[in-house]
C-alpha cells in the first residue's frame, strides 16, 4: 500500500473511493463531510432523513457515483456521537474504512482530512490506522481470502501550506504501523517455523536491513556468564537457546539514559514437566511476542532516529518437557547470584527475563523496560484490551502510561508491594519461581522486578493484548503488535 498526499482539491480528485467520517446524531453535516460540495452533502442528508445514514460508530455506507466529486464511490464511516469523539478514534476509523473497501475490491482511496491545526497528527494517525488495516493472519493459505491488499491510500483535503508538515506526519505514521506489522508478523510464525535460531536470524535480516548493530549469544556463552534460570528453561528442549542483543548507539545522544528494552522470547511455551492442558496450547507460539514487540520497537527506531540510547536483550528459548527438562522442586543459580526453587516449570518468563535483566544491567543500562506474555491472570484481570504496567519506580510508570495514552494503545497500572513479597518465599532458596493463584500477575511482576535491583525499571505484561480473539472492523483476527507504538512514542519523546 503507497501512501500519497493528494493535493487535488475535494471536487476534482480522481480515485475509486474518497471517504469522510460523519458524527451522530447528524452524519451528514457533521465530521469531515463537513469538506465535501454542497451537493455531495445534499444526497447525504437524503440518506441521512432515510436512516440509511445514522453516524454510528464504525457504520459503513458507500454511495456509487456521487454527486459532485470525481471519485468513483464515496464511503462515509460511522464515527459515533459526537461529544465522545477523540481525535485517537480516527487510527481505527480509517482501518475500518481501508478493511471495508478492501473486501470489495477496492485499492485506490483517498481519506479526506479535517481542517484545523491537528492535521499533522491526524495524518499520522490515519495512516498508522490504514497500514494496520491491511494486515491478515493468513499467510501461510494458499488462497489467501484477503489477497486484494490496497494499492493507493491517500490523504486528501491538504492545503499546500500544511503539505510538507503532513508528508513528514504521513512518512512517522508508516514506520511505526509497519514496526507494528513486523512484530505481528513474528508472533503469528508457528512454533516449528519460528526457533529461537530463526527467531535470531529474523532479527539480525532486520537489523542489517535498518544499520543496527545485532549480537546472538548461544549457550556456551550463557554457561559462561552462569545464565542458570534461562539455561534451565532452555535445557529440556532440543532447539538451543539464543540470546539476541541490538544496539541503537547514536553518537549525537547523551551518555545516559541508556534505555534496555528486554523482550520475553519464549518460541513455544508447552509449560515444560509442568506441562499446559492441550486444550489451547497451539496459541503458546505467541509466547515470544514481548520479544517480536522489542525488535519492532528497534526497527521504528532505527528508521526515526532519535537522540537516545537503546538496547533490546531478548532471550529466546523453548520450554518443552523431556528426560533432560528441569523438574518442579529443582533449585537454579540465576547470573546475579539469587538461587531460585522452580515450583512450576510453566513460569518459565520470569526465569529467562531475571537473567535477561541482569544482562542488560551488565551492558550498562540504566532503566529497564521489559514485555512479556508473562501471566494468564493479566487476562483474567484485564482482557485483551488492556495491557498491564508494573513498577515501582513511579516517574517512569507514569512516562510509559502517557505514551500509551499518546500513541492510542490502552495500558493500566496495577500494583506492586512488598506485602506480596511473601508469597514467592522458598523455603530452600532465595525465591520460589511461583506464588499460587492469588496475585499471580502481580507475582510474576515483582519476581521479575527482583532482578532490576535498584535500576528503574517498567514491566509490561502483554499475555492479552497480543492477541486479537475475534476480528475487528479495523483490524484482523490475530497478533496485534500492541505496545509498539507506546515503546516508540516513549523513545522518541524521550530524545525531545
Ligand atoms: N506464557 C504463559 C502465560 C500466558 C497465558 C500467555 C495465556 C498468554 C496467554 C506463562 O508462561 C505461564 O504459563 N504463566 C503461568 C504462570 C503460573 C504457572 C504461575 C500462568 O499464568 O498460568
Ligand atoms: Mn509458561
Ligand atoms: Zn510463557
Amino acid at each position: 500500500m503507497n501512501i500519497e498526499i493528494r493535493s487535488e482539491s475535494l471536487d476534482q480528485l480522481p480515485c475509486s473511493a474518497l471517504v469522510a467520517f460523519g458524527l451522530e446524531p447528524s452524519p451528514a453535516s457533521t465530521g469531515t463531510v463537513e469538506r465535501l460540495p454542497a451537493e455531495t452533502r445534499a444526497a447525504l442528508e437524503e440518506l441521512q432523513a432515510s436512516r440509511e445514514l445514522k453516524g454510528k460508530l464504525y457504520e459503513c455506507t458507500l454511495v456509487h457515483n456521487p454527486a459532485g466529486v470525481k471519485a468513483g464511490k464515496l464511503l462515509i464511516v460511522g464515527a459515533g456521537k459526537k461529544e465522545k469523539f477523540k481525535a485517537g478514534h480516527l487510527r481505527r476509523l480509517a482501518g475500518c474504512a481501508v478493511r471495508y473497501l478492501r473486501a470489495r475490491g477496492v485499492r485506490d482511496a483517498a481519506w479526506v482530512l479535517g481542517p484545523g491545526t491537528t492535521l499533522a497528527d491526524d495524518a499520522q494517525a490515519v495512516v498508522e490506522g490504514a497500514i494496520l488495516a491491511d494486515y491478515d493472519a493468513d499467510c501461510y493459505r494458499s488462497e489467501r481470502e484477503n489477497d486484494y491488499r490496497m494499492d493507493r491510500f491517500g490523504l486528501a483535503g491538504v492545503d499546500a501550506e500544511s503539505s510538507s508538515r503532513c508528508a513528514a506526519a504521513a512518512a512517522r505514521g508508516e514506520i511505526l504501523a509497519r514496526a507494528q506489522n513486523f512484530t505481528r508478523d513474528l508472533v503469528n510464525e508457528p512454533g516449528n517455523r519460528m526457533t529461537p535460531t530463526l527467531l535470531a536470524q529474523r532479527a539480525q535480516e532486520m537489523t542489517g536491513r535498518c544499520g543496527l548493530e545485532c549480537q546472538v549469544l548461544g549457550t556456551k556463552e550463557m554457561e559462561e556468564l552462569k545464565m542458570g534460570a534461562l539455561l534451565a528453561v532452555a535445557q529440556g528442549s532440543e532447539e538451543p537457546a539464543q540470546l539476541i542483543v541490538v544496539r541503537y548507539d547514536p553518537p549525537e545522544a547523551p551518555a545516559a539514559p541508556v534505555v534496555a528494552l528486554i523482550g520475553k522470547g519464549i518460541t513455544f511455551d508447552s509449560g515444560g514437566i509442568s506441562i499446559k492442558p492441550s486444550e489451547n496450547m497451539h496459541e503458546m507460539k505467541t509466547d515470544m511476542a514481548g520479544g517480536a514487540t522489542m525488535l519492532g520497537v528497534m526497527q521504528a527506531v532505527a528508521q526515526l532516529r532519535p537522540k537516545v540510547r537503546v538496547l533490546a536483550v531478548i532471550p529466546a528459548t523453548e520450554n518443552m518437557p523431556s528426560g533432560k527438562a528441569a523438574r518442579p522442586g529443582d533449585v537454579v543459580t540465576a547470573m546475579s547470584g539469587k538461587t531460585i526453587e522452580i515450583l512450576n516449570t510453566d513460569a518459565e518468563g520470569r526465569m529467562v527475563l531475571a537473567d535477561a535483566l541482569c544482562y542488560a544491567k551488565q551492558l550498562g543500562s540504566t532503566v529497564l523496560i521489559d514485555a512479556a506474555t508473562l501471566t494468564g491472570a493479566v487476562t483474567i484481570a484485564l482482557g485483551n484490551i488492556t495491557t498491564g504496567v508494573f513498577g515501582w519506580n513511579q516517574e517512569w510508570v507514569g512516562r510509559v502510561l502517557a505514551s500509551a495514552a499518546a500513541a492510542g494503545e490502552r495500558m493500566w497500572q496495577l500494583p506492586v508491594d512488598e506485602e506480596y513479597r511473601d508469597l514467592y518465599k522458598s523455603t530452600i532458596a532465595d525465591l520460589a519461581n511461583t506464588g499460587g493463584r492469588y496475585g499471580s500477575a502481580i507475582v510474576g511482576a515483582m519476581f521479575v522486578g527482583e532482578f532490576a535491583g535498584d535500576t528503574p525499571w517498567v514491566h509490561l505484561d502483554i499475555a492479552g493484548t497480543r492477541w486479537a480473539n475475534e476480528e475487528r472492523p479495523y483490524q484482523a483476527k490475530g497478533p496485534t503488535g500492541h505496545g509498539v507504538r507506546t515503546l516508540v512514542h516513549l523513545l522518541t519523546h524521550l530524545a525531545a
